[in-house]
């Protein structure tokens, strides 16, 4: 009993101190913008919200009283699930958005059908730059978080057009694509996916994607000695296409995960937590690779991707990210035909 009662307390005082700590955080003038009010940048505002990242998130779409209307449905979930970051919707404002340490950027259009690849490129890209200005017209110190689509590309648009340290400018892809790894990896050895480490790299499409089996550990016991070659090979095959089944059973691309995976970003940015994610980022002559976005594991903290993380490729490995990276080339030479940079 005596025991039973210290525990409860010192749990007690456990979560005191996590929650004087969230609390610190929260008074720490964090404030964070996100643009779009989409499926996966509300989603992403939500998320970001009930973590309780900043203590003033800024929610920004072109399409008028939408991402007020997203905000104020967000806010009368405080009463309910108890956050209190203040979520402040606008439409194409931003001198709201200023003094924003960080910046998520979802604002983009989905490939509609008759849409060629170079069109989408030269819609979105168009949307991005002029977002990612207008935002550094406001705060010029912002990190910035891309998540548009085709988004390897749309980093490297950022990167080239901006001015920004490289460090200040994160591709958010890996991170999903790891997560839907990790995903298809407990489903074939049914066990808890937090228990999984696994990362994929390489460009964030389904032919350029590498979910890295050979890296993957269930509580540190290699996967590829608990699973065989047939199964390891579906469940990357899986991975790979873990976009494009979502978007067969929904109708249209999926935003939970995403939206979580672009938080769970902003997080390990706003806590300096140190933690390595698989990334979108600027090499230079990382993995064999220069000029281009691509992605790979980093550390991210408060300074943004702090440093690359190198995995020891075999050959075919390297050899996969090299036509990965060849394809993401591919697509970035059409910002140059459209001189968009
Ligand atoms: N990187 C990833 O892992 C990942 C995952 C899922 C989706 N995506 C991409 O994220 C983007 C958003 O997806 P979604 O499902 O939320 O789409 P959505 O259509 O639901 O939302 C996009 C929003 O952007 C807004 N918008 C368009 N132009 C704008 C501008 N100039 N300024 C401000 N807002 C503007 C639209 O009004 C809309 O509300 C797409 O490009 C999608 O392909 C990326």
């Amino acid at each position: 009993m005596t025991i039973s009662i210290f525990i409860n307390s010192s749990n007690l005082i456990t979560s005191a101190c996590n929650r004087i700590q969230l609390k610190y955080i929260n008074i720490n003038t964090m404030k964070i913008t996100v643009v779009g009010a989409g499926a996966v940048g509300a989603t992403c505002a939500d998320n970001i919200a009930r973590k309780e990242l900043a203590e003033e998130l800024v929610l920004l779409d072109i399409k008028e009283g939408f991402a007020e209307g997203k905000a104020m449905d967000m806010m009368q979930t405080m009463a309910l699930l108890g956050f209190d970051t203040q979520i402040k919707g606008v439409t194409n404002d931003y001198s709201q958005t200023a003094g924003s340490q960080v910046a998520v950027i979802t604002s983009g259009l989905p490939r509609k059908p008759g849409m060629t690849r170079e069109e989408l490129i030269g819609i979105n890209a168009g949307i991005v730059k002029s977002v990612a200005e207008n935002i550094l017209k406001y705060s010029p110190e912002a990190i910035i978080v891309v998540i548009s689509n085709p988004m390897d590309t749309m980093t490297y648009l950022a990167l080239k057009s901006l001015g920004l340290p490289k460090n200040q400018i994160i591709g958010m892809g890996g991170i999903l694509d790891s997560a839907r790894f990790k995903y298809y990896l407990s489903k074939a050895l049914n066990c808890n996916a937090n228990d999984l480490q696994g990362f994929v790299i390489g460009g964030h499409g389904d032919t350029t994607m590498i979910p890295l089996t050979r890296f993957a550990t269930y509580q540190s016991l290699p996967v590829t000695e608990l699973l065989d070659e047939v199964t390891l090979s579906k469940v990357a095959a899986d991975t790979m296409v873990g976009g494009a089944t979502l978007t067969g059973l929904l109708g249209t691309s999926a935003w939970y995960a995403p939206g979580a995976a672009g938080a769970a970003l902003v997080e390990a940015i706003v806590r300096d937590e140190k933690k390595i994610f698989t990334c979108c980022v600027a090499l230079d002559g990382e993995y064999g690779q220069s000029d281009i976005c691509l992605g790979v594991p980093v550390i991210v903290g408060k300074n943004g991707w702090e440093k690359i993380v190198d995995f020891p490729l075999n050959e075919a490995e390297q050899a996969a990210f090299n036509k990965s990276a060849e394809a993401v080339r591919n697509m970035n030479n059409v910002l140059t035909e459209m001189k968009l940079i």
